[in-house]
């Protein structure tokens, strides 16, 4: 199996170019099934979800072609089954994408119910509301959610909670409804404003993408396009924040700086310095790090995604840190094995009190869910001696060339698959 094998000490120091948005691409690919004509899509991450979802999609009947790693082109006139059921798909939380667009499209769709990291109950009573308000019948049976629909008639949705999820869904649904369906209190991430920007690039009529009521005005058919996915900001906030622990000088290049706002804002408040241009950010980490307090929130607000990276950090920032999970209730797994490296934590519900050490030391880890992987590899770079990180299959669902990228910036991380390997590296870096 294998693992990440870490020498931590090193300063990040150099560019790295960040990759199209891993959380934009699911959906945009999820909804070219609703035109016949050719989608072509540039910027798309070659990670695990991308890739699961592709495969899905082509076992429907999608025809895909890969121009190069980063682009790809879809046309599904010949999709001929409407079950999305292949064991690969309940892995991840984006398959419920494909309800959404293949309900709106051909107002029916049968997929296995989503999965997706273990960060806490992941509900999904917010779609089947939306779906049920445009129309649809929906149930749950045998493990997949089935939907059908005579006609899909526009409505006015309120939603209980802020949730990506349910707000990309139902935008997907009710794009080829009758009418207009006007969602309040969207969620307002970049990625639902990018999911609008493509379909309206197809032909739909979305507006408000980005505040929290979106109106949609329901259209017959949708077109091919051409549509490059936003940069991923979750990507370039944890290697900001890497910048950040190894008391590095990165620049993240392809981004878009206002999508990091809030990260950027943490990290000047914890003593590092950031510099801004049209589309990099320059993170510089000279000083010692200091005490801050967090709360994750919906977009604008600091990303739940974000969470574990910004507590690597604070473990060794001088002073007491509190962050408060508000998103998802069980996202602090990591905290135990962060302990294992020395970090004194304490977690009481939503909470983790964070007394700041000097330093981190390395120890075997698991990585235990994608976000969570992504920051303990930080941790073990910024570690004194070795760190063995096992599970990395989850960072791979959404890091593309994680270890690569990081090696470029001067860290001595290798992806190793034994015992032998290992001994290797630590002979190499000894
Ligand atoms: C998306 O998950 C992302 N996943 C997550 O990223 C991200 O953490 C999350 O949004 C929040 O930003 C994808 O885009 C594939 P939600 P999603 O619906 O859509 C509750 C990563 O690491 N809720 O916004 O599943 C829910 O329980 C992943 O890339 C309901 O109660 O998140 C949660 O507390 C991890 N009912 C909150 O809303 C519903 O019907 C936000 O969930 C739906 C959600």
């Amino acid at each position: 199996m294998e693992q990440y094998a870490i020498k931590g000490g090193n300063p990040l120091v150099g560019e790295v170019e960040i990759g199209g948005a891993k959380n934009a691409a699911l959906p945009i690919l999820a909804a070219s099934v609703m035109t016949d004509e050719t989608v072509y899509i540039e910027n798309m991450p070659d990670v695990r979800d991308t890739n699961v979802l592709l495969k899905a999609m082509q076992n429907i009947g999608v025809m895909i072609k890969r121009r190069d790693r980063h682009s790809v082109a879809l046309n599904a006139s010949n999709v001929n089954n409407l079950v999305v059921e292949d064991e690969n798909i309940k892995k991840i939380r984006a398959s419920y994408y494909l309800i959404g667009a293949l309900l709106g499209k051909y107002k029916r769709a049968q997929v296995a119910l989503p999965g997706g990291c273990d960060i806490g109950c992941r509900a999904i009573d917010q779609h089947i509301k939306g779906f049920r308000a445009l129309g649809a019948d929906v149930r749950i049976e045998h493990g997949l959610i089935k939907t059908r629909a005579d006609r899909l008639v526009g409505s006015h949705i309120y939603m209980d909670v802020v949730s990506v999820g349910a707000t990309i869904n139902v935008m997907m649904a009710a794009t080829m409804a009758e009418g207009m369906t006007i969602i309040e209190n969207a969620a307002k991430e970049p990625h639902v404003v990018d999911l609008a920007n493509f379909l309206n690039s197809m032909g739909a009529n979305i507006k408000g993408a980005g505040t929290d009521v979106i109106r949609i005005k329901g259209v017959k058919h949708l077109h091919g396009t051409e549509y490059a996915i936003i940069p991923d900001q979750i990507e370039a906030g944890t290697f900001m924040f890497a910048a950040a622990v190894t008391k590095g000088d990165v620049t993240v290049k392809n981004v878009i700086p206002k999508h990091l706002e809030s990260i950027t804002a943490k990290l000047l408040e914890i003593g590092c310095e950031v510099e801004e241009a049209d589309d990099c950010i320059r993170v510089v980490a000279s000083k010692p790090l200091v005490h801050t307090q967090v709360k994750t929130l919906p977009y604008p607000g600091f990303p739940t995604d974000m969470q574990p990276q910004i507590t690597v950090a604070l473990g060794m920032s001088r002073g007491t840190s509190i962050v408060t999970e508000s998103i998802f209730e069980n996202r602090f797994k990591y905290v135990d094995e962060l302990t294992r490296m020395g970090a004194s934590i304490k977690v009481e519900g939503n909470t983790a009190i964070i007394d700041g050490v000097e330093k981190y030391t390395g120890a075997s880890i698991s990585a235990p869910d994608l976000r969570a992987g992504a920051a303990l590899v930080i941790a073990a770079l910024a570690a004194e001696g070795y760190t063995l990180v096992d599970e990395i299959h989850y960072i791979e669902r959404g890091y593309e060339d994680f270890h690569l990228k990081l090696q470029s910036l001067g860290a001595q991380i290798e992806m190793v698959e034994s015992e032998r390997d290992y001994s290797k590296f630590k002979l190499k870096t000894g």
